[in-house]
């Protein structure tokens, strides 16, 4: 077990491994309670390093023998390592045989058991769980596996690369030979044995290769694989079409597990997924789940040129990467999303994800930059920060080259380093050197700042008109607050894609001083230093700037527009995503008033005439709509409106519904009729759209009759809960009576628990519904801990464990946030509980209060008590020690 307080390992301290593996031949016997691993391996000493001993990452294992070239040889176990001292012979082969116990691997990190099944998860230190072996992603050996198991149970078995033997052996048993060609990091390993069916399908590629494309799931599962397997099928097809990267294997494997720590797991073609993103019918995933498929099985596909093909020269440049590969499948869904508006809806969401998650992240405890320097337990480091802030500087960059010269620093890229493990400064370079007459390249020291500074930069920008000369002057500053552990913060390099819009809410034209050739009426500003000016010439009248287009990069915007300018954005901006901006930033400014006034908030009549002409502008699609009548949640107002009180912000979130509810009644109901479906399910973007926007309305008509005692949308709800014939609609009107704690609450949460069945997922969605639910005189909480006893609740299915935690401490801070301190009191209970069998789950859950720092009394002091109690217990992991302790520094 990982125990105590690990070291801290730096960047700085990186070192070329002395020795290196070329081949691997793994043989396994498998089984739950005991499995032996025999391990071979073609080892190489750096002759150019003096000679070391031979140092061997093992974690839990149980040693039976190690031999050097057929002899066997003295060992030490020093500091959790296998120490050998330096063979004679500059290339030996290393000989190991242990046992391991999948069926005590509580972790679910190496090799471990779910169901009936054995699986593996090795990124990012898994492998050491499983074998002795060098454990550092720039060591890469081919694999050749042989799996010998019971066949009755273990009747599939698999691992990466090309199936090259099987057979039959004594006893029940079989056996299967893998051999993977791709040189690999031992954290791309995977193996799985398991009672499995799957959905096949061949493809041929442009170059006229064949492959093999198979997903695998549990017995009953087949039918809801399919959606997976058109995502996979898309994802092949896209990274061919946009960066001219095709599938380099005979047969890509994706295989579903019930029990997964993370979202899923790009290992050389034999991709081991969370059910959550492969199972899907419309009976039981919503919308948002479809999408979710959709992105995850790109991520993971994509992963295997960006990740595999080349991976990370060591793990503080994870980002290397999961930024990329974030931004790909971005760029992914948005491309299959189709329209120009379906795409701005895209980008609304990904960067609502980013504020959400990220923002806060920057602020807080963990704040670390894209490139940490150092860290305690690696798998803390799988954050928003790595992977989301990771994806917009990838994004800027792409802004800053464009799409052909980002295709081009791509090309580059691979050429260079095709089969090696490189650096985050490595993919710069190669955009910067494919681009050089670029600003990136001319740039190329200021923006790479981006990967070595933490926290989230402010841009502040002032507009003046100069009627006279008919000019406007734009001046943008920016600073980067401190960050624990970097005080003193330089400029960065911010892309400012940008417009004018004119009071009439026609576009300007933007001629810059000093500057010939035609003007548009967009362009990208780069602001390099502290403070610039930015001299417009021609502008005849007043103009509202709309800054940060497409959230060109992400930093927290202060462009002191008042109400009548955000109006007309909201109405007349050519850039979708500022139009949904303004309308956000007007809630924000109403919500602030109300916490930092009298409670609630009081909507004038400007504001409701906008919000309803949104609602019914004939043009705008149901998805924008819904996007922009929504609040921002609840967390990241917390970051807006400071000292944070939970429950003042969720008090003055509950008037604005009231309000907007009641005011809009008969246009919510207009709505709700005009936004049925009436063609067959289809999860595409026009579709969920219109169910977006139908369960919004639905929450907000539900809403309004509860208070005023109306029965019918209630009535109607409880009738949807019941026939509807998809899941979004299903779960949407039982939230909607959830949420508003209706009567008809309960009734429906129980025939929605009967319909669920033994659907796993689904009867996730039951506990996560009352988790979440709009918190009302501590009713949720006491919820939450009835679920927590419920029969179905358990601590070691993770998707189940989330779908309580999760939901109340870090999606419903109004129920945990409590002045009594009960939610800490839980917090640290569960906490302490989850690490004792998942370290890497319980330390998730311990971010919950990373910015406790933040909070108004009496929550700051409860707060710091409930971490300082964690903090104080004897037995905690190294991953939850360095959470509690950076919160506490
Ligand atoms: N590389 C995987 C992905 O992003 C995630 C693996 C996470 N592993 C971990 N131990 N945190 O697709
Ligand atoms: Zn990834």
């Amino acid at each position: 077990m990982r125990e105590g307080s690990a070291p801290l390992i730096r960047r700085e301290d990186y070192t070329a491994p002395a020795y290196t593996i070329r081949q691997a031949e793994l043989t396994f016997d498998l089984d739950a309670a005991k499995t032996i691993v025999a391990s071979k391996l073609s080892v190489q000493r750096d002759t150019a390093q003096d000679k070391q001993p031979l140092r061997l990452h093992g974690e839990d294992l149980n040693l039976l023998r190690v031999l050097v070239d057929g002899q066997s040889v003295a060992f030490r176990h020093e500091d959790g390592l296998l120490v050998l001292e330096a063979p004679e012979a500059d290339s030996f082969t290393l000989e190991i045989r242990n046992t391991i116990a999948p069926e005590k691997n509580t972790q679910l990190s190496g090799l471990y058991a779910s169901g009936s099944g054995l699986f593996t998860q090795c990124e990012a230190e898994g492998f050491r769980r499983i074998t002795y072996f060098l454990d550092r992603p720039d060591v890469m050996a081919t694999f050749t596996v042989t799996l010998r198991a019971d066949k009755a149970k273990y009747p599939v078995l698999l691992s990466n690369g090309n199936l090259v033997g099987q057979g039959e052996l004594d006893g029940g048993r079989h056996f299967a030979v893998w051999n993977d060609p791709f040189p690999k990091p031992s954290y791309l390993f995977a193996l799985v044995a398991a009672d499995l069916v799957r959905r096949e399908q061949r493809v041929t590629s442009r170059s006229g290769q064949e492959h093999l494309l198979q997903i695998y799931v549990k017995r009953g599962d087949l039918e809801k694989t399919e959606h997976a397997m058109n995502s996979l099928i898309a994802s092949i097809i896209w990274d061919e079409h946009r960066f001219g990267l095709p599938l380099d294997l005979e047969r890509f494997m994706i295989v579903a597990v019930d029990d997964f720590n993370m979202g899923a797991m790009e290992n050389k073609g034999l991709n081991i997924f969370n059910t959550k993103f492969v199972l899907a019918s419309p009976a039981t995933a919503t919308d948002d789940d479809f999408d979710g498929i959709e992105s995850v099985v790109g991520h993971e596909y994509f992963h295997n040129w960006t990740g595999n093909r080349i991976t990370c020269r060591d793990w503080f440049q994870l980002s290397l990467k999961e930024g990329l590969t974030v931004f790909r499948d971005q760029e992914f869904s948005m491309d299959m999303s189709g329209s120009a508006s379906a795409r701005a809806v895209r980008r609304i969401a990904d960067v609502s994800s980013l504020r959400e998650r990220q923002f806060t992240e920057d602020a807080g405890a963990m704040a670390h930059p894209v490139r940490p320097d150092a860290y305690q337990a690696i798998d803390n480091f799988y954050t928003p920060t790595i992977y989301e802030k990771g994806a917009e500087v990838v994004r800027m960059m792409h802004t800053l080259v464009g799409r052909a010269g980002f295709a081009a620093g791509m090309k580059l890229y691979f050429q260079r380093h095709d089969g090696q493990a490189v650096t985050c400064d490595d993919f710069a370079q190669a955009i910067a050197d494919a681009n050089p007459d670029s600003t990136l390249a001319q740039q190329l020291p200021l923006f790479k700042r981006w990967y070595s500074q933490a926290g989230t930069p402010r841009l502040q920008a002032r507009g003046q008109w100069d009627a006279d000369n008919a000019t406007y002057t734009l001046t943008l500053s920016q600073h980067t607050p401190a960050t624990p552990g970097q005080s003193a913060k330089q400029p960065q390099l911010l892309p400012v894609r940008m417009g004018l819009v004119g009071r009439d809410g026609q576009p300007v034209a933007l001629q810059l001083q000093g500057e010939a050739g035609a003007a548009g009426t967009e362009r990208v500003l780069v602001l390099t230093e502290a403070e610039q000016r930015f001299v417009f010439t021609g502008v005849t009248q007043d103009v509202v700037p709309s800054l940060l287009r497409g959230f060109s990069a992400p930093v927290l915007l202060d462009d002191g527009l008042g109400d009548a300018e955000l109006l007309v954005l909201l109405a007349h901006d050519a850039d979708a995503f500022n139009r949904w901006e303004a309308s956000q930033r007007l809630a924000v400014h109403r919500l602030r008033a109300a916490v930092q006034g009298s409670g609630a908030v009081q909507l004038d009549e400007a504001y409701l005439g906008a919000l309803r002409a949104l609602l019914l502008d004939p043009v705008l699609d149901p998805s924008f709509k819904a996007r922009a009548l929504q609040l921002p949640v609840e967390t990241y107002l917390a970051e807006l409106i400071t000292p944070v009180d939970p429950q003042r912000i969720h008090a003055a979130c509950e008037s604005w519904l009231d309000q907007v509810a009641a005011c809009l009644q008969a246009d919510w109901a207009a709505t709700f009729d005009a936004m049925q479906v009436r063609e067959g399910y289809r999860p595409d973007a026009t579709q969920s759209g219109q169910r977006a926007l139908a369960n919004l309305a639905l929450a907000m008509l539900v809403r309004h009759a509860v208070a005023t005692g109306d029965a019918v949308w209630p009535g109607r709800a409880f009738q949807r809960v019941k026939d509807a014939t998809n899941m979004t609609d299903r779960l949407g009107a039982l939230e909607a009576l959830v949420n508003a704690h209706a009567p008809l609450a309960q009734p429906a949460l129980e025939r929605f628990l009967a319909l669920a069945g033994t659907e796993a997922l689904v009867v996730d969605k039951w506990f996560q519904v009352q988790a979440r639910a709009a918190e009302k005189d501590g009713r949720v909480f006491a919820r939450v801990r009835q679920l927590l006893q419920h029969p179905q609740f358990t601590l070691s299915n993770p998707n189940r464990a989330r779908s309580v935690l999760s939901s109340l401490v870090m999606f419903n801070p109004a129920a945990f946030h409590r002045s009594d301190a009960a939610g800490y009191v839980l917090w640290a209970d569960m906490v302490i509980a989850l690490d004792a069998a998942n370290p890497q789950l319980a330390s998730r859950i311990a971010r919950a209060l990373d910015r406790w720092t933040a909070l108004a009394e009496p929550y700051r002091s409860a707060a710091r008590e409930a971490i300082a109690r964690v903090a104080a217990s004897t037995r905690l992991s190294g991953d939850v020690r360095e959470i509690v302790t950076r919160a506490l520094d």
